[in-house]
């Protein structure tokens, strides 16, 4: 290794530190919900209001090195270049210096401290348009700089215009990105095919707005160079996985596996999606505003990541649960748990998380499998069927929308997941027929749910009842803490004497966790914490988690019940004013209701 990520890391922060900035630190990798974007794309977001013109308390110079998640390009993952996780190495001119002071940092680290080549450079800068114009200021710097006026290129917007997508009220501008040849020993590189972008300089002067671009008071520099890129590339590396960010996962999956990296396309590629995935899960679970699997919003998609991962675990024959833990463990002991403390931390808690979603979807994933195969037999069939009898007939290539969500529903497939199994056979999936199923089921659910509650005791009101519907609210708190933050609410039944609560979870419980969800629910009961009851909009029942069903029906305003941080419900009611009322809470019995539905018979005594 000519350098390592741990020096890498560290050169970009003495560098700029020496020019003035101070170090931000890292944030969260989880979106704060301020741009509509789920998960931190860029090393600018978190700090879009100081673009925007707020005096930031550290000043107007800064650099950090930001973990970033993109993951539109997760079927991607597998190749040599892929990766749904990644650290961006950045720094700021809050309305301070500008493209001079700019240009003359970016060539002065690459060139000095990286030892790049000058006459091997190559830059790219802003063509102009109605809303900005040719940006021949920057394009004089660099060949003052001492770049060749041949190694310079004027691109349009789709090239060197830099803006987080689909968000107006943002930050942007024109940009200058930097390129090297890939192979540096190459005599006569082509721009741009033999090179490579190792990162640019974002000249944010400007607010987009649903009407068009507004010139800013500031004029801002946000620079992105990717670490994991830069780490290959300086290191003259073609397969990032080959990098120390990589190299002790990958050799663990080659122990466990007993197979060679390089043994054949179909290893390689599964150690990759493994090793990527389970790095972003480590990621997202360890992150201060950690994330769990679920089945919406960021945690479906940490759920696909982590279905992908452990399929390709099958695939590679190792045994999900322990090799992707092993894998986590690598990430966080020898690679990440220096740069980001809290991964060490959290360290039994994630690896705790990753082998209880792998068990979750193992359970599942054979039988699903051999739906799936069903599925593809089927329409094989029907194909031979009918070529036979009609020489013009158009062969079938779509699994249906209802056999997509069987595997979604009943077997935890992700959709996604489903599709790239699809894809794999020469298959589709019929998309809309999926959300159509999906609408329907949810309907369906709902009804029940109402159903239940309807005739159970919400109606009847007596004082025991009134209790029992407190306790179905600990209860589903408590079942969530134990079993899974993905288990809901399928259904209840109340009467004076006990209650029934229906919920998803594709197992019997274990005696255990019997145990571990009574004991919960008695140790809120005993805190005698008050049930507070309180209206607001749909948007923030949203915003302060609340469960329930979300939907128009229950109109703009919403009936909620929190008992404490504990359980946060939007329910009508009515409910005791303290916990202690209800007395002591005891689990009768836990059964089967239906396919991946549980239920739960419970008295209080
Ligand atoms: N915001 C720029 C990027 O993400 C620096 O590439």
């Amino acid at each position: 290794m000519k350098i390592t990520s741990k020096q890498l890391r560290e050169s970009w922060l003495r560098f700029y530190e020496g020019k003035g900035h101070v170090n931000v630190g890292a944030v969260s990798l989880i979106g704060d919900g301020t741009t509509g974007v789920m998960f931190n794309v860029a090393g600018m977001q978190p700090l879009m209001p100081y673009l925007l013109g707020k005096p930031h308390p550290l000043g107007k110079r800064l650099c950090n090195v930001q973990g970033c998640v993109r993951t539109v390009d997760i079927e991607s993952v597998g190749d040599a270049s892929h990766f749904t996780f990644f650290e961006m190495m950045g720094n700021w001119s809050l309305g301070d210096y500008f493209k001079k002071e700019k240009t003359a940092w970016t060539f002065e680290i690459l060139t000095k401290v990286y030892g790049l080549e000058k006459d091997k450079l190559c830059s790219t800068v802003f063509e102009g348009n109605d809303a900005a114009p040719r940006d021949e200021e920057t394009a004089g710097f660099l060949k003052a700089l001492g770049i060749a006026p041949e190694h310079i290129f004027y691109l349009p917007k789709s090239d060197n215009w830099w803006e987080l997508e689909g968000t107006v009220g943002t930050p942007c501008g024109p940009d200058n990105e930097w390129f090297y040849p890939i192979d540096p020993e190459n005599p006569a590189p082509r721009f741009p095919e033999d090179y490579v972008e190792i990162g640019n300089d974002v000249y944010m002067q400007y607010r987009k707005t649903e009407e068009g671009y507004v010139p800013l008071e500031n004029k801002n520099v946000d620079t992105g160079f990717g670490l994991d890129r830069m780490l290959l590339f300086l290191n003259g590396l073609h397969d990032g996985y080959q990098t120390d960010l990589f190299a002790g996962a990958i050799s663990a999956l080659e122990r466990i596996s007993g197979k060679a990296y390089d043994a054949d396309e179909g290893a390689r590629k599964a150690m990759r999606i493994i090793a990527d995935h389970t790095r972003t899960t480590v990621m997202l679970i360890g992150d201060v505003n950690g994330i769990l699997p679920s089945n919406t919003g960021a945690g479906y998609i940490l759920r696909r990541l982590m279905r992908r991962a452990i399929r390709y675990c099958r695939q590679l024959a190792v045994e999900p649960a322990s090799t992707m833990s092993a894998v986590a463990e690598v990430f966080i002991d020898d690679v990440y748990g220096e740069a980001y403390p809290l991964l060490t931390e959290k360290k039994a808690y994630i690896l705790d998380e990753i082998k209880k979603e792998a068990e979750r979807f193992e359970a599942m994933l054979e039988k699903g499998m051999a739906e799936f195969e069903k599925c593809v037999a089927g329409i094989a069939r029907k194909n031979a069927f009918m070529a036979q009898k009609d020489a013009s007939y158009v062969p079938e290539t779509i699994i249906g929308g209802k056999q997509a969500f069987r595997l979604y529903d009943t077997y935890g497939f992700p959709l996604e997941l489903t599709e790239e199994m699809a894809a794999e056979r020469g298959l589709a999936v019929d998309k809309e027929g999926f959300d159509a199923a999906f609408k329907e089921h949810q309907e369906k659910s709902r009804g029940d749910v109402h159903a239940g509650e309807a005739k159970g005791g919400l109606e009847s009101h007596s004082a025991q009842a009134v209790k029992y519907h407190t306790a179905t609210h600990l209860l589903n708190a408590a079942l969530k803490q134990v079993l899974s933050p993905d288990v809901n609410q399928k259904g209840s039944n109340i009467t004076d004497e006990r209650m029934r609560f229906d919920f998803n979870f594709p197992r019997a419980m274990t005696p255990e966790e019997v145990q571990a969800v009574e004991a919960l629910v008695n140790e809120k009961i005993k805190e005698d914490i008050p049930v507070v009851y309180k209206e607001m909009s749909l948007d923030e029942a949203r915003a302060e988690h609340f469960v329930g069903v979300f939907d128009s029906k229950y109109g703009d305003v919403v009936k909620t019940y929190s008992i404490g941080e504990f359980s946060k419900e939007m329910c009508g009611g009515p409910h005791v004013a303290h916990t202690g009322e209800l007395g002591h809470f005891k689990i009768v019995k836990e059964q089967s209701s239906s396919a991946g539905v549980r239920r739960i018979k419970a008295i209080l005594e």
